[in-house]
Parts: C-alpha cells; structure tokens; sequence
C-alpha cells in the first residue's frame, strides 16, 4: 500500500506529535509515514518524542532569523524527503503566503477552538482557551483545516466540540480540549488528507 510522505512540524510539547505517533502504531494511518519532525525551537520536548519513535528529528530555530531564511531551511528539509503532507501539530509560527501556496491542501493545522470563532493573529496555544473563557461560551473545541494564506481561515477538514465547565481554568480546559478534541481529530484528518494526496 502507498503512503503519503509526511513531516510534522511542532514548536513544543508535542502531545499532538505523540497522538499522530500513538495512532499510527495502532494501526489507525495506514496511507500515512512519517518522514520527519521539524521544530521551530531547540528545547521543544515534541524533539524526544520523535526520537523515541524513531522519527528523524530537525531543529530550524525561528529565532534571530528572517522569516525568510527560516522558511528556506524547513523548505530544505521537506524537499530533501520529497514530503507531500505537512502537519502543524502545536506550530507556533506563521507560514507566509509564498510558502503555504507551494503546498495547497498539503498543509494541515490543528487549532484548540471551533474556527472560526477564537482564530487568527494572536489566537495561539493558551491564548484561545483564556480568550473563551472570558467571553463566556459554553462550548469549545478544536478544528483542523487546510492551511492557506489567511491565518486559521483556510478550509475545514474536521471540528470537534467540548463543553466548558463552570471553575475551568485556561490550562483545564486547555487539557480537555487536547483530550477530548485535538488528540481524536488530528489523526483521523491526517489520514483524511493523505487518502486524498494518494488519490489525485
Ligand atoms: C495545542 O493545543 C494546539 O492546538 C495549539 O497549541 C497546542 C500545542 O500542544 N496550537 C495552536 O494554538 C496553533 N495556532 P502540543 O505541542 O502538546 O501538541
């Protein structure tokens, strides 16, 4: 069976990383390989958890470089594989429109609110579950979507909902989210999408 050649890019902990892992190992991704793990920061522990899967792990530090140059690098190593799918799994930086429009409908992102509510500039990691609770929804949740040029506005592949709770915290409900949503709809839109790279 063919497999879509995938790097998975992070910027810390990697819990989605380790879904993806997890889920693959079981059996759940059978037109996915996962080729690389790229990271954005040199201390994102998303790093070991690629090496202890076995997974080629980079480092292309976003920090003190151009956006240029930095974009150059990643696109450096996704060439070197001959990657076809690309998973923002908790990737904290933003793609430029020159890079994202080399990879339409190649590029995954997974999002810790029901887009397109909480989403776009400044929308990122703890932000939008602070951003939910002080707006009061009683609903949250995560999305994954195709990655184009407008930030969190590219198309939506799966959402999952997750009821706020009365005494959530950001980090609470930060956590039931990743339980409940990102962690579940990650992996099946990752084997979504490259059904669909494996089909064209
Ligand atoms: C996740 O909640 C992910 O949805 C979010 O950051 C966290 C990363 O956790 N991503 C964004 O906010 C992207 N805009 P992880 O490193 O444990 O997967």
């Amino acid at each position: 069976m063919s497999k879509a050649r995938c790097a998975v890019l992070v910027s810390g902990g990697g819990t989605n990383l380790q879904a993806l892992i997890d889920a693959e190992r079981a059996g759940k991704l059978p037109h996915v390989e996962f080729k690389s793990v790229i990271a954005s920061r040199p201390d994102a522990y998303a790093l070991t958890r690629a090496e202890k899967a076995g997974i080629p792990g980079y480092v292309v530090a976003r920090k003190g470089m151009t956006q240029e140059a930095f974009e150059q690098g990643i696109l450096n190593l996704l060439e070197k594989d001959d990657i076809q799918l690309i998973i923002l799994a908790g990737f904290m930086s933003i793609l430029s429109e020159d890079f994202v429009k080399r990879y339409p409908r190649r590029i995954l992102n997974v999002h810790p609110a029901l887009l397109p509510a909480f989403g776009g500039k400044g929308y990122y990691g703890l932000h939008v579950h602070e951003a939910a609770l002080a707006r009061g929804v009683k609903v949250t949740g995560a999305t994954v979507h195709y990655v184009n040029e407008i930030a969190d506005g590219g198309e939506i592949i799966l959402q999952k909902a997750v009821d706020v709770l009365p005494g959530d915290t950001p980090e609470i409900l930060q956590r039931r989210v990743m339980e409940q949503a990102e962690w579940i709809i990650l992996p099946q839109a990752a084997e979504l999408a490259a059904r669909e790279i494996l089909e064209r």
